[in-house]
């Protein structure tokens, strides 16, 4: 059976830099599923749909047929590097309201599993371990206060010459957490047997160690 490792958490925990470096070190594949409802939402807005319930099926198609290529780092729609479009705090927004439709959640099933392949996978989100990868031998649930989270976020906003004002970008990801975690839908939540995480007060390194303690273990 392939490995996988679901790192899961709220909005801005350090998901992606945990899971990418503990692929990194292990010699694994990284799914990165939030890039996945991101490349959604910006196909459905750039299509000009409203991202509500009335264009679910609409956009459930469009999320099965995404013409979605990861080159080098690089995000290529259709064609087009949207690397840096779909990074944006609008993006995540766009993100999360797509991910609350059911039919664009069940669409985007198949494409994450395939991303499991020898010799094994990371793969972050909100219910990598609850939905996805279910039958996964280790679950990390990361969390981190909202402050924490929201200076880390303003940081790598200004380390890109991105302005932003720190009590905005908790409002946007409180907001973000309270829709992901209040949809009927895999809503976020702990899998019954993640291993909880809290990295509030640790480096990115204690954590990747802490990961692979774990998965020795
Ligand atoms: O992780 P990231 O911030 O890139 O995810 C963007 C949004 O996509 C999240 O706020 C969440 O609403 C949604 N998402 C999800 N399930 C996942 C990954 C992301 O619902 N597995």
């Amino acid at each position: 059976h392939i490995p996988v490792i679901c790192v899961d958490g709220p909005t801005a925990s350090g998901k992606g830099t945990l899971a990418s470096e503990v692929a990194r070190r292990l010699g694994y594949h990284y799914l990165d599923s939030g890039a996945l409802y991101r490349i959604t939402g910006l196909a459905a807005v750039r299509a000009g749909l409203a991202l509500d319930v009335a264009h679910e099926h609409t956009i459930a198609r469009m999320a099965e047929t995404l013409p979605v290529v990861f080159v080098d780092g690089s995000v290529l729609l259709a064609g087009q590097d949207v690397t840096d479009d779909i990074r944006t705090e609008e993006a995540g927004m766009n993100a999360s309201k797509v991910s609350a439709l059911p039919a664009v959640r069940s669409a985007l099933v198949a494409l994450q599993q395939s991303f499991r392949r020898l010799p094994g996978l990371v793969a972050d989100g909100r219910d990598m371990g609850t939905v996805i990868f279910p039958d996964a031998p280790m679950k990390v649930f990361l969390t981190a206060s909202a402050g924490q989270r929201a200076d880390r976020r303003h940081k790598q906003l200004i380390s890109k010459g991105i302005q932003a004002k720190i009590d905005d970008l908790r409002a946007d990801l409180e907001a973000r957490d309270a829709r992901d975690s209040n949809r009927a839908v895999a809503p976020l939540k702990p899998a019954q047997d993640a291993l909880l995480l809290d990295n509030s007060s640790q480096t990115v390194e204690e954590s990747v160690a802490q990961v692979l303690r774990w998965w020795e273990e």
